[in-house]
């Protein structure tokens, strides 16, 4: 069994940040400041200049589409999606859909995320990556339809994806609904009831534009919040991505079926949709977790850019520098991350007993000196680039920012390959000797 020993570092621990030392046996952490029975450290990490943060958790994305990063960018969204994302997307083949898987986690792991929930449209291809790199990821299947089929083809998809990658202790999964304007009422319906009879729980993007509320009130009376919560959708445990146009109505709806709502600022942004209403949503007591969304409507997956935004943008809108901490911004991260994945007590906290999650920084570098206070550090002033080592389910992925599990050269040259086959430039190219 592979043991490390992180030695007298910072950790965040509980919310505080002191000096500790950090067990980790096999998968887990066995204990902090208490050598376990036995423990024979094969590593030892020194941290006198490292601060030993529990992995991030991206709690919205879509992997396959790194490839479409920059694609389509200062676009108004319909043309975005439509003409400018969709009909290169369309193209893509379930090979592109892992090289993209790989580029993607290659990103996070390098700024320190460890888990990310993503729905994608080609089976095996994720899970298969989340594999080959040694991430953690709860993975579901997008789907799409407007009646109650149980043997939707996406469907049967989803379920076959499970039988594959139940063996993996680092994947999980849950159902896809797309969003209400992609899935009519009875399939929302039917996808709902196939979540409760197999005790699956369902990601789905909802209230994310002024587009979408408005058809949903023209078509069927109701805001997307209450149309999913008609079909079922909140009987099971719920991932809701964006939920940037709600009311004070709708939050009492996330609250009352215990929604996790993942907010994206600078997807939302990006794309002119506004953002979440993250102060009112944390003062209902909805549990509020932080995504990148794809790389094509990003267009960067690094959480450390996110947290900077969350933290700033709601202090902008309101007025007030007192919502949105950098305590609570890291814990959005983190602790609540987990919480929406069914993660909780698993992975998103440094305790004995929680998977071995972690992401050290390097405290030499400069945007982390002073030392005042570094969850503020995290916060406003880190940009990922810190991150020195990562460790996943107890395995070193990353070690003074090189990647152990991932062929970046090679993975480069896939993408480079599917960006001319799916005529999306590679206008400068690397310069390889
Ligand atoms: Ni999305």
């Amino acid at each position: 069994m592979s043991e490390i020993l992180i030695k007298d570092a910072y950790a965040l621990i509980d919310g505080v940040i002191g000096r500790h030392s950090i067990y980790i046996s096999g998968d887990q952490i066995a204990g902090i400041d208490r050598m376990p029975e036995g423990f024979q450290a094969a590593r030892t990490i020194d941290g006198a200049d490292r601060l030993v943060i529990p992995g991030l958790i991206n709690a919205h994305t879509h992997s396959y589409m790194a490839p479409l990063r920059n694609i389509a960018d200062d676009m108004p969204f319909m043309d975005w999606l439509f003409k400018g994302v969709q009909p290169v997307e369309d193209n893509m083949t379930p090979e592109d859909a892992y090289w993209g898987a790989m580029l993607a986690i290659a990103e996070m792991i390098r700024c320190g995320t460890t888990t990310f929930n993503d729905m994608q449209m080609h089976i095996h291809q994720t899970t298969k990556a989340v594999r080959d790199s040694g991430m953690r990821a709860v993975i579901c299947r997008g789907l799409v339809g407007d009646e109650y089929d149980k043997d939707n083809y996406r469907v049967k998809e989803a379920f076959e994806e499970m039988e594959d990658g139940k063996d993996c202790g680092r994947l999980s999964f849950m159902l896809g609904p797309h969003a209400p304007y992609s899935c009519g009422p009875d399939f929302l319906r039917c996808v709902a009831d196939l979540a409760k009879e197999k005790g699956l729980g369902i990601h789905i993007h909802l209230a994310e534009s002024v587009t979408e509320i408005e058809n949903l009130q023209k078509d069927h009376g109701c805001s997307a919040i209450e149309y999913a919560e008609e079909a079922g959708c909140f009987d099971v445990p719920c991932i809701a991505a964006h939920c940037v146009q709600i009311s004070d109505h709708d939050i009492g709806i996330l609250k009352k079926h215990n929604v996790s709502v993942v907010t994206n600022p600078a997807s939302n942004m990006k794309l002119g949709n506004g953002f979440a209403p993250v102060p009112e949503l944390l003062k209902a007591g909805v549990n509020v977790a932080l995504g990148t969304d794809g790389a094509a409507s990003n267009n960067s997956l690094n959480l450390f850019h996110e947290m900077s935004l969350l933290a700033l943008i709601h202090k902008g809108t309101n007025m007030t520098p007192v919502c949105v901490g950098a305590e609570e911004t890291v814990r959005i991260a983190t602790e609540n991350g987990a919480k929406a994945l069914g993660l909780a007590g698993v992975t998103g906290k440094i305790a004995e007993g929680m998977k071995a999650d972690l992401a050290i920084l390097d405290l030499t570098e400069p945007s982390m000196m002073p030392r005042t206070d570094l969850l503020s550090s995290l916060t406003y002033s880190a940009n990922g680039s810190e991150v020195d080592t990562v460790i996943i389910d107890g395995e070193i992925v990353m070690e003074e920012r090189e990647l152990k599990t991932i062929d970046l050269e090679r993975v480069y040259h896939e993408i480079e390959k599917m960006s001319d086959r799916l005529g999306i430039g590679n206008k400068q190219k690397i310069n390889r000797k």
